[in-house]
C-alpha cells in the first residue's frame, strides 16, 4: 500500500533511489517489523520503484516535508546519493525538517573526512549524523550487505535492529558493528576499498601469468579459478573472475574479456586509501601497486608512445604447467595476506590518529560476507585477532606467517620469472619486496640517514649509544666527527 499523505508510519526512510538506494530500501522494506518511506529528487524513480514493488508497501512522499512527516520519532533517514556535493545537499534539506535526537545516515562511499566534518556540522543541531560503510553491489543491497556504521553510541541503539535486519549473515552473526565514532565506519569502508582494488589486481596479474606463460585459454584459466575458489583462495572475488572470464561476447565470439578495452576505471577510494596511507605514515604497497598499475592502464597515450621499447627479456619454459599454476595461486595467497596485513595497519594507525576504539577481529568478522573481499581467509583474521587483539601484524600470527613461509620459493619463482619474462606483475613483486623488507635484519635504510644527514644535517640516530647525531661529513675521513647535538 502506498500513500501520497503519509502518517508517521514508517520506521525508516530512504533517500536516492538509484539502484544502491532502491535495493536497501526493498531489503528493509523486506524485513519483519520495517516499513520504509523513500524519497527522491525525481518523483519518476520513486513512481518507478513502488509501481514495481508494491509488496514492499513504500510510503512514498513527494517533497522532504512529506518524508519527515512519514517518519516515526527518532526519525532515521538513509541517504544514497552521488558522495560529494549530492550528499550535503540532502544534508541541508534534512536538517530543516528534521529534529533533535532523529538520525541522518549517509550510506554512501564518502571521504571520511568529508563525514567527520558533516557529524561534527549535524550534531551542533542536535540531529546525529552517521556515515555507513556499506559494501557489496547491487546484489549485496538487496539482499544482505555487510555495512560499517560510524557515528555516535546514542544513535547505534536506535540502529543496531535495523542495520542487523538488512545485513548479511556470517555463521548466524549480522554483518554490521558499530565501528566507531564520526568517520571511523567510512574509513573501515575505504581501507575495504584498498584491500578490494589489491585483491583485484593480485587475481589479475595471476591471470596475466597463466595465460601468457601457462599458455591457458580465459576459459581454462576460470575452470582454474573455479578451482581454487574450493581451496584456501574461496571468495566472491575468485568466484566472480571465474565467470567474466568464461564469458563469451555475443557479437565476435571471443572470450569478452578479450574485447573490453583494457583500461581500468577508478572512483576514488582506491587512491583515498593510498593517500591517507601516506598521511598516517602506513607502508600499504599493495593497494598502492593496485591503484597505480590502473593509472598506468588508463594512460593509452605514454602507453602507445611506449609500446615500442625494448623488453630485453627472457622466455619462461615451464616444464610442468600444473606446477607453474600451482605457483601462482601460492603467490597470490602470500600477496593477499600482505594487502589485508597492510590494510588492517592502516586501520590501526587511522584508529590512533582520530582516537576511534575500533575492534579489529569485529572488522573482520563484519567482512566475512556480503562484501565485495568476503572470502574463507577472513575467518583465519577473525581468529587471529580473537587470540590476539593487539597482534603488531596480521602476517606474524601464526596462521599467516605459516601460510606465507609454505608460499615463499613459489612466491619468489613467481616474482622472478615475471621480471626475467618482461610481464608486469607489480603488487606480487611489491608485496614480496614488503615482506623481505619487514623481515629484514638490517635495512640500507641507515644509509638513507647518512645521505640525509650529509646534505641536511638532519641527524641520526646509532645503534650503540642514545642521542641525536650529526657528522661533520668531509672528503677527509680524519674530519668526520659524531657529535651530540643536544
Ligand atoms: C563495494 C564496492 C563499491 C564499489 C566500488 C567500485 O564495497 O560494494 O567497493 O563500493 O563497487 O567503489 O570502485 P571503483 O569504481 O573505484 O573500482
Amino acid at each position: 500500500m502506498t500513500s501520497t499523505a503519509p502518517s508517521p508510519v514508517a520506521n525508516i526512510g530512504v533517500v536516492g533511489l538509484a539502484v544502491m538506494g532502491s535495493n536497501l530500501a526493498r531489503n528493509l522494506a523486506s524485513r519483519e517489523g520495517n516499513t520504509v518511506a523513500v524519497y527522491n529528487r525525481s518523483w519518476e524513480k520513486t513512481e518507478t520503484l513502488i509501481t514495481e514493488h508494491p509488496e514492499a508497501g513504500f510510503v512514498a512522499t513527494k517533497d522532504y516535508t512529506e518524508f519527515a512527516a512519514a517518519l516515526q520519532k527518532p526519525r532515521t533517514a538513509l541517504i544514497m546519493v552521488q558522495a560529494g556535493r549530492g550528499t550535503d545537499a540532502v544534508i541541508d534539506e534534512l536538517v530543516q525538517v528534521f529534529e533533535p535526537g532523529d538520525i541522518i545516515v549517509d550510506g554512501g562511499n564518502a571521504l571520511f573526512a568529508d563525514t567527520i566534518r558533516r557529524e561534527a556540522a549535524v550534531r551542533a543541531t542536535g540531529i546525529n549524523f552517521v556515515g555507513a560503510g556499506i559494501s557489496g553491489g547491487e546484489e549485496g543491497a538487496l539482499n544482505g550487505p555487510s555495512i560499517m556504521p560510524g557515528g555516535s553510541a546514542e544513535a547505534w541503539v536506535t540502529l543496531k535492529p535495523i542495520l542487523e535486519s538488512i545485513a548479511a549473515v556470517a555463521e548466524g552473526e549480522p554483518c554490521v558493528t558499530h565501528v566507531g565514532t564520526d568517520g571511523a565506519g567510512h574509513f573501515v569502508k575505504m581501507i575495504h576499498n584498498g584491500i578490494e582494488y589489491a585483491d583485484m589486481q593480485l587475481i589479475a596479474e595471476g591471470y596475466d601469468l597463466l595465460r601468457r606463460v601457462g599458455g591457458l585459454t580465459p576459459a581454462e584459466i576460470a575452470d582454474v579459478f573455479a578451482e581454487w575458489n574450493t581451496g584456501e583462495l574461496e571468495s566472491y572475488l575468485i568466484e566472480i573472475t571465474a565467470e567474466v572470464l568464461r564469458q563469451v561476447d555475443a557479437t565476435t565470439g571471443k572470450p569478452l574479456v578479450d574485447v573490453i578495452l583494457d583500461q581500468a576505471g577508478a572512483k576514488g577510494t582506491g587512491a583515498w586509501t593510498v593517500q591517507t596511507a601516506l598521511d598516517l605514515g602506513v607502508p600499504v604497497s599493495g593497494i598502492a601497486e593496485a591503484v597505480f598499475a590502473r593509472s598506468l592502464s588508463s594512460n593509452p597515450t605514454q602507453r602507445a608512445a611506449a609500446a615500442s621499447l625494448p623488453a630485453g627479456a627472457e622466455e619462461w619454459q615451464v616444464a610442468d604447467r600444473d606446477a607453474f599454476i600451482e605457483d601462482v595461486r601460492r603467490a597470490l595467497y602470500a600477496s593477499k595476506i600482505i594487502a589485508y596485513s597492510q590494510g588492517f595497519d592502516a586501520i590501526v594507525a587511522g584508529a590512533q590518529q582520530y582516537e576511534w576504539d575500533i575492534k579489529k577481529g569485529e572488522i573482520a568478522r563484519i567482512w566475512r560476507a556480503g562484501c565485495i573481499i568476503r572470502a574463507r581467509f577472513l575467518n583465519h583474521i577473525t581468529e587471529a585477532y580473537a587470540s590476539d587483539p593487539d597482534l603488531v601484524a596480521l602476517i606474524t600470527a601464526p596462521y599467516f606467517a605459516d601460510a606465507v613461509a609454505s608460499a615463499l620459493p613459489a612466491w619468489r619463482r613467481v616474482v622472478a620469472g615475471s621480471a626475467l619474462a618482461g610481464i608486469p606483475a607489480p603488487a606480487f613483486a611489491s608485496s614480496l619486496a614488503y615482506y623481505d623488507g619487514l623481515r629484514a635484519e638490517r635495512l640500507p635504510a641507515a644509509l638513507v640517514q647518512g645521505q640525509r644527514d650529509f646534505f641536511g644535517a638532519h641527524t641520526y640516530k646509532r645503534v650503540d649509544r642514545e642521542g641525536t647525531f650529526h657528522t661533520l661529513w668531509s672528503g677527509d675521513r680524519s674530519e668526520i666527527s659524531a657529535e651530540d647535538t643536544h
